[in-house]
């Protein structure tokens, strides 16, 4: 396995796998990896030649209240899991080498980030479109694996990809939770014990809001359930949303499909998740 900081470098490496006729494969990551990334790498390199990570902790995805200077960092540890999970190549930046003095060009799109997170988030997921737009540009990979965790984020993603005619295949891979049903999350990190324990409700919600509306409930009434469920995480609740799975827009009938998506603050950690609902036709 090969650690590479040099954008031009890692570009050269990459364009150089591809000519062999070799597929390149990405997974993007910010560090601190755990379960959920490892299921993605796994993923990405069944269906790739040349395996890919990127570890960086993205500044420009994260407000000025938020957890950019805690967010969990040790790359040995990283290293060592992507040795363990057949990486070729790691690519992990400086934040200067990302975005040299003068940086001004940032993807903005219109819509979808005008929901879910990106209400509580300004300016989240122009970093993110922005960096991830960089790192295709930088590793040129034929497919990219992003986590269906990141619900909103894996739209925008695939939405970008296809207005700005970026040759990726975008792959969604499932959630990975804890036995409890816990979404595994870099941010789980800052909950303790107990707080660990009053989380598994956030899945709990979900599947009970899934339940409401495949019996025939309004998204309206599996919604103030859901709320009633989620008090018990004794957390903040953010938001709880259900809504079209592509354009993000609330529903107020449910038909054949939709996602329910919501988001917790329970003590330090911010904690989001997700469910596809979809009629047995
Ligand atoms: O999901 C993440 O870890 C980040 O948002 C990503 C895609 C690596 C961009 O910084």
């Amino acid at each position: 396995m090969i650690v590479l900081r040099s954008p031009e470098k890692t570009f050269r490496k990459c364009v150089k796998e591809k000519r062999k006729g070799r597929i390149v494969g990405l997974v993007p990551t910010m560090g601190a990896l755990h379960e959920g990334h490892i299921s993605l790498i796994r993923k990405c390199g069944k269906i790739c030649d040349f395996l890919v990570v990127s570890i960086f902790v993205n500044p420009t995805q994260f407000g000025p209240s938020e957890d950019f200077k805690s967010y969990p960092r040790d790359f040995k540890r990283d290293r060592k899991i992507c040795e363990e999970n057949g990486v070729d190549l790691v690519f992990y930046p400086t934040a200067e080498n990302v975005y040299p003095p003068g940086f001004e060009t940032f993807v903005n799109l219109e819509k979808l980030p005008s929901h879910l997170c990106g209400l509580r988030r300004p300016g989240h997921f122009r970093g993110v479109a922005t960096v991830v737009l960089k790192l295709f540009n930088i590793i040129q990979p034929d497919v990219a694996v992003f986590g269906k965790k990141d619900y909103q984020q894996f739209r925008i993603i695939k939405k970008m990809v296809r207005d700005l005619n970026i040759p990726v295949r975008i792959i969604g891979a499932e959630t990975v939770r804890t036995h409890k049903g816990l979404a595994v999350s870099s941010r789980n990190w800052y909950l303790s014990e107990d707080e660990i324990g009053r989380a598994a409700f956030l899945r709990k919600a979900l599947l009970l809001g899934k339940k409401l509306l495949l019996k025939g409930e309004s998204p309206a009434r599996a919604k103030q359930e859901m709320r009633k469920m989620l008090f018990r995480t004794g957390g903040k609740i953010d938001y709880i949303s259900v809504c079209d799975r592509f354009t993000l827009d609330e529903i107020k009938r449910f038909e054949k499909e939709c996602l329910i998506a919501l988001a917790v603050k329970i003590g330090k950690a911010r904690l989001i998740d997700n469910i596809e609902v979809r009629r047995k036709l």
